[in-house]
């Protein structure tokens, strides 16, 4: 088979950046305040420090203001509440994202509802992950899932009547790529780590999309040939000559059978950050429109 298409995620996440700093210029040139977004930080996760640092670097890049807070290890869930209670208030933060993981002694699921669902940038509040659930619009929602819907778009136009097999079901991709591809008037399946015929269901798809956390796990027996495969993981493995990224599909094996793939890096990856900065730019629209 010839060789499959990679989808540039750098590129579609740069006219993605392009296109909210165009916006948010027509906004200062009007002598209107930028969007701005809050990013905390809890302890030092070396990833976690790279996705933040890459996160501010974007935000200057589109001209939104970006306030980073970064709290020690040992932070009480107290004090993380004030920080939020008090960013909930701050009129010129339109969004806020505590960076996860968290320290294991701070209760995740409490301090996400802690973020005013008008500035969860993250769509992981439960009122937006319902909003989402009931297809409607003013839901913020999840910004890597977001992600994959571009990229399949910009492969194959509409989505509609497609048959997408999504691996994995976590809140944070897995559920909300469900919906959204839902969203999109496709078809979709959930495959997990319970599913007795994973590989089976993931055959029937015409978009695959892998998000596990499991290095190279999804290989050529779980995909038709044909398929659009979008692979969300970030692994970094070791190897003979050091380390290197890998995602959870097995690009080598995949690649070749596929009609397009994501590599890792510079798939999914930058999508990301580009759905981060779409979002902090539609809750200043909904904060300003009140
Ligand atoms: N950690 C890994 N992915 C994400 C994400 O999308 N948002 C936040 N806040 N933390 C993450």
């Amino acid at each position: 088979m010839n060789q499959p298409k990679r989808i540039d995620g750098r590129r579609i996440a740069d006219d993605q950046v392009n296109q909210v700093a165009h916006r948010v210029r027509a906004l200062t040139d009007a002598d209107k305040r930028p969007p701005g977004l809050a990013v905390v930080m809890v302890g030092d996760n070396p990833a976690s420090d790279v996705y933040v640092r890459n996160k501010i670097r974007r935000c200057e890049q589109a001209g939104i203001l970006s306030v980073e807070h970064r709290l020690s290890e040992q932070t009480t869930e107290t004090d993380l509440l004030g920080l939020l209670g008090d960013l909930n208030q701050d009129e010129q933060i339109d969004g806020i994202l505590v960076q996860l993981p968290l320290p294991k002694h701070l209760d995740e699921g409490r301090i996400l509802k802690q973020i005013s669902p008008a500035k969860d940038v993250d769509g992981f509040h439960p009122v937006n992950v319902g909003l989402l659930g009931i297809g409607d619009k003013r839901a913020l929602v999840p910004c890597t899932p977001a992600g994959c819907v571009i990229l399949a778009k910009e492969e194959l136009g509409d989505l509609t009547g497609k048959h997408v097999v999504v691996v994995g079901r976590s809140n944070i991709v897995g559920k909300p790529a469900a919906q959204l591809f839902l969203a999109e008037d496709c078809s979709v399946t959930i495959v997990h780590s319970r599913s007795s015929n994973g590989a089976e269901l993931a055959r029937q798809a015409d978009i695959l999309v892998v998000a596990v956390g499991r290095p190279q796990m999804v290989d050529a027996s779980w995909v038709k040939p044909g398929a659009v495969v979008i692979d969300v993981g970030i692994n970094r493995i070791s190897t003979e000559e050091g380390t290197r990224l890998v995602g959870d599909v097995d690009f080598d094996q995949v690649a070749p059978i596929a009609a397009a793939i994501t590599p890792v890096p510079g798939g999914v990856g930058p999508m990301t950050i580009a759905g981060l900065l779409n979002n902090t730019l539609t809750a200043y629209e909904a904060r300003e429109q009140d």
